[in-house]
């Protein structure tokens, strides 16, 4: 054997062994059920692994189940885990934020790879989120904002919640031809989507001199409070309110039943604009019961994981992931009903 043909079986030899090495370092297999495109590509040798979903701990800490939009949200996440095999878990708060902190300390302290928190108010979260960024955890804010510098989360995945307060009060605005009295339903005091579909909705309606907000008081989101609020609402001012504006559908389902039993007609006597547009929203729309729904997209679990994954696989990702969103009338409720997804 001359010298090159040493050298090429030497080369031949050292080509098989990185091979060998390469298929040993080949990342975990993916979820059965992970679609195709969806999976990871082995990292060539000497570099390491991308990570699959299969290979995911993510702890997620749910502000609670306040709300038919909650609970379509909290199946979206924990289906979508399921669907590709990432191991989720999860902490259902009942509306406390010291319960949110303690499920994030917890995740903390498992060494989970991400954390997905939905604030269920806007500050106070400072402190822990530092210690996740101490930790080496990356932290994504689902659904709503917090009030922190940036550096402490990676992306916010949600609505604008402005913009749906300022769609609420051009459909209101055009309800009722620019002139009436309103009362307003309030979400969770201090919560993102309560102070920005405040906002919002005032920044539309200014314009229009002759609509007067006369009483506005926080029904936290949840349809027995809407009724209870409501039912105050008609004691102090009954048949002057020309209309409600509630920040989200579940109050609105709450107040429909506190002013039929008041013995107005909720659509007609009283105009309603109400937030998230979920199934019971168009049934009260069919109903002629409500007159405008705002969407809110609580499907977030598919555009979470792949938040996730990206994150710890280095990728850079963008500092808002913004859903797309419609506004729905009486008109296209029977149409538009079979194909909601929650
Ligand atoms: O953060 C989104 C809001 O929270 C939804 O509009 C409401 O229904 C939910 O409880």
């Amino acid at each position: 054997m001359n010298v090159r043909n040493v050298l090429y079986v030497v080369l031949v030899g050292a080509l098989m062994l990185a091979m060998v090495g390469c298929t040993t370092v080949a990342p975990a297999a993916p979820a059965a059920e992970a679609p195709a495109g969806e999976q990871a590509a082995a990292a060539p040798a000497g570099e390491t692994a991308a990570k699959t979903y299969a290979d995911l701990v993510v702890g997620y800490a749910q502000i609670g189940a306040e709300s038919e939009w909650r609970t379509a949200n909290t199946a979206s996440i924990k289906d979508e885990a399921e669907r590709l095999g990432v191991e989720l878990k999860f902490s259902d708060a009942q509306q406390k934020q010291e319960n949110q902190i303690k499920a994030i300390r917890s995740f903390i302290a498992q060494q989970v790879d991400v954390i997905g928190v939905s604030p269920v108010v806007e500050t106070g979260w400072e402190t822990v989120f530092q210690e996740a960024k101490d930790a080496g955890i990356p932290l994504i804010l689902v659904d709503r904002r917090a009030a922190v510098p940036e550096d402490l989360y990676v992306t916010y995945l949600g609505s604008d919640f402005i913009e749906e307060g300022r769609r609420a009060g051009k459909a209101m605005s055009d309800i009722l031809g620019g002139e009436g009295k309103i009362v307003e339903l309030v979400g969770t005091v201090g919560s993102a989507p309560a102070n920005d579909r405040y906002t919002g909705f005032r920044e539309a309606i200014t314009e229009f001199p002759g609509m007067e907000i006369i009483a506005s008081q926080s029904g936290d989101f949840t349809r027995a409070k809407g009724k209870e609020v409501m039912e105050a609402f008609l004691k102090s001012y009954g048949d002057e309110i020309d209309a409600l504006y509630a920040h989200n559908d579940d109050m609105a389902i709450g107040a429909i039943q506190a002013i039929e039993e008041y013995g107005l007609k909720p659509g007609e006597d009283i105009k309603i604009v109400s937030i998230d547009a979920v199934r019971g929203a168009f049934e009260a729309m069919i109903e002629g019961k409500l007159n405008c729904t705002v969407e809110c997209n609580p499907l977030l679990g598919p555009q979470f994981f792949e938040l996730a994954l990206q994150v710890v696989n280095g990728e850079e990702v963008a500092k808002w992931v913004p859903s797309e969103e419609g506004v729905f009338f009486p008109e296209q409720a029977a149409e538009l009903l079979p194909t909601r997804q929650y």
